[in-house]
């Protein structure tokens, strides 16, 4: 009977003992939202890839990490399909009449193949040296929670209110083209509202101590050729050809690449700073049930390429020289371009964000990073796209820009992983860049010059 009344007591005193003398993580599972690593582990654990991103899970995480956060307000908004959520965080300043700033990240990912992984991709295992493995890790999961962390800590520990008000956003789609989330949200009377002065967006892991910064992307072009000729037998040797037509603009094109980038290679330019033209497909020859036709030249013949251009080309020079040079109509050959982003912003400017003393969010976001204890890289363009181009195209400042450094750059790849320091070390620098970013009060520019 006496050892039933004392049982409670015995459990309570060895659990105490246990909780003192156990390493930490051993009680993680009773309290999954205790720090930022496990906050940050329980977002990766949503699997939001495509073909079906579950973004109503990713809201709802971040919904309820923001409602710990006084101050703060959430709003869900839609723009296309119910299944498209578009998350928007508030933190309100004490100037309403300043233009805000906003963080911008991504709810999705790319897919993954699980079986060329070492872990789960949805498991957010941590390795014994601290690499947290998960899908979405770098790209762009880790600025999406950082961003809530940084601002919680300014709150809770610093007391702070920022004079600008800050906005997060949470847009879907970005890594299908965006044109659902980012490119619907610009286009709203809801993103007109907030006024925007300047947006961070996300940037790419560095492998050297300096962070990386982006002020322009790179726009895709899709380009197509085709040549159509008189078909003629395999054995026939005769002018003009489809395939001998097409091959000739191949050869055009591989000379303009190859000086692209023989410029990379002396160093004159950095591998975004070019126009790149890379083959993608080739669709030609005659179907046979064992493969192709061998003796039959075929009347039509299809290349594809990837050609992307930085915003300091000229579109126009570009499309002259694929008419003129890569698939001329002389030489009886069509072209189809689709371009998947503008390279001008809706003043006619190049879509770029300009990265010297004329912008004062520029200075401020330097000024932030040095305070910070970090170093930043020369500013680059982003070899691939980015929702950024919506907000430079309206004329807004937007720097691409994640705090990953010493870090080998894992976007899109198997094993994707970000280690826990630096984890911890970009929630600081982002406290930095947001006090400041919220701080400046518009009549400062020349001092922080
Ligand atoms: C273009 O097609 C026409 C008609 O088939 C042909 O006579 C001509 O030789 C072709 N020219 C070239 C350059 O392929
Ligand atoms: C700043 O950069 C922009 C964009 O690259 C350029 O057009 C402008 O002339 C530069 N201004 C100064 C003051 O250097
Ligand atoms: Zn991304």
């Amino acid at each position: 009977m006496s050892t039933r009344h004392h049982l409670p007591l015995i459990s309570a005193v060895f659990l105490l003992f246990l909780s003192l003398y156990l390493p930490p993580s051993l009680f993680a599972s009773d309290d999954h939202e205790s720090n930022p690593i496990s906050r940050f582990r329980n977002y990766l654990r949503i699997n939001t890839a495509h073909p079906t991103p579950n973004y109503a899970a990713a809201v709802n995480h971040l919904t309820a990490f923001a409602a710990t956060i006084p101050t703060v307000q959430t709003q869900t908004l839609y723009f296309t399909t119910r299944d498209k959520p578009l998350l928007l965080i508030t933190w309100p300043g004490s100037n309403p009449t300043l233009p805000a700033i906003l963080l911008n990240s991504h709810l999705d990912s790319v897919p993954v193949e699980p079986s060329k992984w070492l872990h789960d991709p949805f498991a957010a295992h941590v390795s014994d040296d601290g690499k947290i493995y998960a899908r979405g890790a770098q790209d762009d999961k880790c600025i999406g929670m950082q961003y809530l962390e940084a601002i919680k800590s300014l709150k809770v520990n610093l007391d702070y209110t920022p004079l600008r008000t800050v906005y997060i956003s949470y847009v879907p789609d970005e890594e299908i083209g965006g044109f659902d989330g980012w490119g619907k949200f610009v286009e709203s009377r809801e993103f007109k509202e907030l006024d925007i002065g300047f947006v961070l967006d996300e940037g790419q892991a560095s492998i050297t101590d300096e962070f990386r910064v982006f002020y322009a992307d790179r726009s895709p072009w899709n380009l197509v050729i085709r040549a159509n000729g008189i078909p003629g037998h395999g054995s026939k040797m005769y002018d003009n050809s489809a395939m001998e037509n097409l091959m000739k603009s191949v050869e055009v094109m591989m000379k303009f690449r190859e000086n692209q980038f023989d410029l990379v290679k002396a160093g004159r330019a950095m591998n975004s700073e070019v126009i790149s033209v890379n083959p993608v497909f080739f669709k030609a020859g005659t179907p046979s049930p064992s493969g192709f036709l061998m003796n039959m030249q075929p009347s039509e013949v299809e290349a594809g390429f990837d050609v992307r251009l930085p915003p300091t080309a000229d579109p126009d020079l570009m499309r002259r020289r694929i008419e003129e040079e890569w698939a001329p109509e002389w030489r009886n050959m069509t072209y189809e371009i689709t371009e998947k982003g503008p390279l001008r912003d809706n003043m006619g400017r190049p879509l770029m964000t300009a990265t010297n003393d004329s912008n004062p969010w520029w200075s401020i976001f330097k000024q932030a990073i040095a305070a910070s204890g970090g170093k930043l890289a020369k500013p680059e363009i982003l070899p691939s796209t980015t929702d950024a181009r919506f907000m430079r195209q309206l004329g807004i400042p937007t720097l691409g820009f994640s705090p990953m450094k010493n870090t080998p750059i894992l976007l899109h790849d198997h094993n994707e992983y970000l280690k826990d320091t630096v984890y911890f070390e970009g929630i600081k620098v982002y406290e930095h860049i947001i006090r400041s970013l919220s701080s400046f009060d518009g009549a400062s520019i020349i001092e922080t010059r």
